[in-house]
Formats: C-alpha cells, structure tokens, sequence
C-alpha cells in the first residue's frame, strides 16, 4: 500500500543507510561554542494589503480582463463551471476497459488494410493528443483573464494527457512496435502535413508574451483557437475515431472503440467549450474576423484531410470508404462553422454517417459501461504495487 506521508518509502529503504540518511535526513541548525542552537526563527509580518475591493462580476473578461485570477466567484461565466463539473462524470482510466478480444482480432482477424488503417489511425491520433495538450495548457489557458475558464482547461489538460494514456494502453496492449508507430507521423508524409498544418496554425499563440489589447495579436489568437476547437478536436477528432468504430460495428476491436468512445466524449466537450469561449472572445472585444480566411481555415482543413483520408484508406475496408470519411468531414465542418457563427464552409454537404453522432450521444450508448472490468478506485483504496 501507498505512504501516503513517503510515497517513495520502498525506493528509500532499498538504498544504502548512507545514501538513504543523505536523502531523508534534514540537515540541523549548527551549535555555537557554548553548544547552544541559535534561534532561527525569522519574525514575519504580514505584507500590506494592496487592493481589498471586492471583484465585481462585470469585470471579468475572457481575456485581457484585470481583475484578481484566484479568486473564482462571484462566476461571469457559470456555463464554464458546468463544462468542469459535466466532464468530471466522464471518467475513467485505459485499464478499466477489457482489451483482450482485440489482441485476438488484431492477430487473427483484421486484413492487412484494415490493421493499416487501425494502426496509422492510432499513429496520428496519439501525435495530436500530445499537440493538443500542450496547445491547451501552454498557449489558451494562460491566456484567459477568468478562473472558471482556466479551471476547465485544467481539466482539459489531463484529459488530453489521458487521452494519451489511452492509445500508448492499446498500442502496447495490442503488441504493436512502439517505436516504429509513434515516429510514424514524422516519416509517412501524408500523416506529417496534417500536423505540420495544425502546427502552423497554433505555433504563433505558443508565447506568453503576447499582447491581445493589439488587435492584430487578438485576432491572430482568436483564429487559432476557432482552429482548434472548430477543426481541430471539432472536425479533426470528432470524425477521426469513425474508421475504427466502423470496425467496432463489425463487432472488431470493440475494446479500442470503448476507449475511444470515451475520449470522443470529452473531445465533444473541448469542442464545445472552445467554440463558446471563441464566441465569447469575439462579443466581449468586438473582434470582426475576415470570412476569406475563416474560408481559407476551412478548405485548408479539408485539403489535409483529404490527402491524410487517401493514405490511411487508400484500399477501402468493409462497411467504410474515403469517400464516405471525406463527405462526414464537410458535414461537421458546416455545423462546427454554423455554432461558431460563421457561413457554412460546405454548403449542401451531406451527413454519410449518420450513426457517427450516436457514438458521441452517451444517453443511446445503453451497453457503454457493460464492458468495464474494474470499479473505478479512489484515494485510500488506491494500490500502488
Ligand atoms: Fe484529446
Ligand atoms: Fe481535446
């Protein structure tokens, strides 16, 4: 069991009593001639208190706002606190979900166009959680004037790290050379362009020193975040699970599916949540985008997505097509646009799965829990070893 006062006691006792004294031992104070130890003790006062008024509530601002960021209500944005509280009932952790049928249908199951397709799915998805972990906690949230909206991106920021987790779970689980797939992004070309494009939309907010009372610098980080949350997890991921839960309906590889219904659900949520505070952005500091590069953005997105689809089913599998795959990108890209408030990219583009939606609906998910083989463990009940 874990200690909790010296998680790392086990570590310690291993060690050499030298060593371990060295390391767990605090240094004391030396005696003076008279053998006496002096008193060390620093008087401390409390420092004067700057700026006792109150927050008020019509302060606050999504971003360039000046009032005090630790203190969290009263709340401006209580949808914000509702996103935090909604994404903490969505948890779990990858070993909670029985992989063991999918060993047996990657192994004995899958053709080779179909492990093709399951493995450079899981090569580009595990590159992007990282990006868009880093894009989250780095660039957005430090950003971001108002507590309530940093809170949830915390949450986000685990939730990508967990989301990493989840595939590095399948891609050991599974037997799959680690190496090899996780440095496929930089080889396969047709993987590397969609990264190198999320990169170069979101490199130029990775500064702390950015001035968003400059409006130019405003609407350059107003267009990245529209990027990442409308394209990035709202076209991007939502529509990049499908190839395998078109499997999953085949009953294949239903574990993986499991884990990645789960991450899709959050994923549904940073969508979400991005295109409000994007909207919010926008009324608070009157930001008046250009509808030529919010076209551009779009098309742009589309182009990757469709040399990236060319690759990964460049031999279509049973139930599932590039054709299909690209006509649902144009779909979601039309609504992700019509939420954030802009004209729909796509116009007339069709929805070809329909039944992609369901899977991130968890009220007609009736056997989603079905498969979980653990309870979920909590604080004391934890086992470390
Ligand atoms: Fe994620
Ligand atoms: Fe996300």
């Amino acid at each position: 069991m874990l200690d909790w006062d010296d998680p790392f006691a086990s570590t310690a006792k291993a060690l050499p009593d030298a060593e371990a004294g060295e390391t767990n031992t605090p240094a004391k104070p030396a005696a003076n001639e008279q053998g006496a130890v002096p008193n060390v003790k620093a008087e401390v006062a409390p420092l004067p208190l700057n700026n006792v008024a109150p927050v008020n509530v019509d302060d606050k601002r999504v971003v360039n706002g000046l009032t005090d960021v630790n203190q969290l209500a009263p709340f401006k944005y209580p949808w914000a606190w509702e996103y935090f509280l909604n994404a903490n009932k969505n948890h779990w952790t990858p070993l909670d979900i029985n992989m063991t049928a999918d060993i047996h249908d990657y192994n004995h199951k899958l053709t080779l166009e179909e492990k093709h397709v399951y493995t450079n799915v899981m090569s580009y998805l595990t590159t992007s959680d990282i990006l868009a972990m880093r894009n989250i906690g780095l660039a957005v949230m430090e950003k971001m004037t108002a507590p309530e909206l940093q809170i949830y991106q915390a949450r986000q920021v685990y939730e990508e790290a967990l989301h990493t987790w989840t595939y590095q779970h399948c891609i050991e689980t599974i037997g799959l050379d680690q190496s090899e797939i996780y440095n496929r992004y930089r080889v396969v070309p047709e993987i590397n362009q969609k990264i190198q494009l999320a990169n170069r939309r979101l490199d130029s907010i990775l500064r702390s020193d950015m001035d968003l009372t400059d409006r130019d610098q405003l609407e350059d980080f107003v267009m990245a975040y529209a990027f990442f949350g409308g394209i990035f997890e709202g076209c991007w991921f939502y529509n990049g699970f499908s190839p395998i839960f078109a499997l999953q309906r085949r009953g294949l590889m239903k574990g993986t599916a499991e884990q990645l219904q789960y991450i899709m659900r959050d994923e549904v949520l940073h969508a979400s949540f991005g295109i409000r505070v994007v909207k919010q952005i926008i009324k608070e500091e009157n930001v008046v985008l250009d509808p030529v590069k919010i076209q551009e953005m779009f098309e742009e997105a589309y182009e990757a997505e469709k040399i990236y689809t060319s690759y990964i089913l460049r031999d279509p599998i049973l139930g599932y097509s590039k054709e299909d795959h690209i006509a649902q990108f144009r779909f979601i890209a039309n609504r992700r646009a019509r939420q954030l408030g802009f004209a729909e990219p796509f116009p007339g583009a069709e929805n070809t799965l329909a039944w992609l939606d369901e899977q991130a609906n968890m009220k007609k998910e009736k056997n989603f829990f079905e498969t979980k083989v653990t309870e979920y463990q909590t604080g004391g009940a934890l086992k470390w070893d």
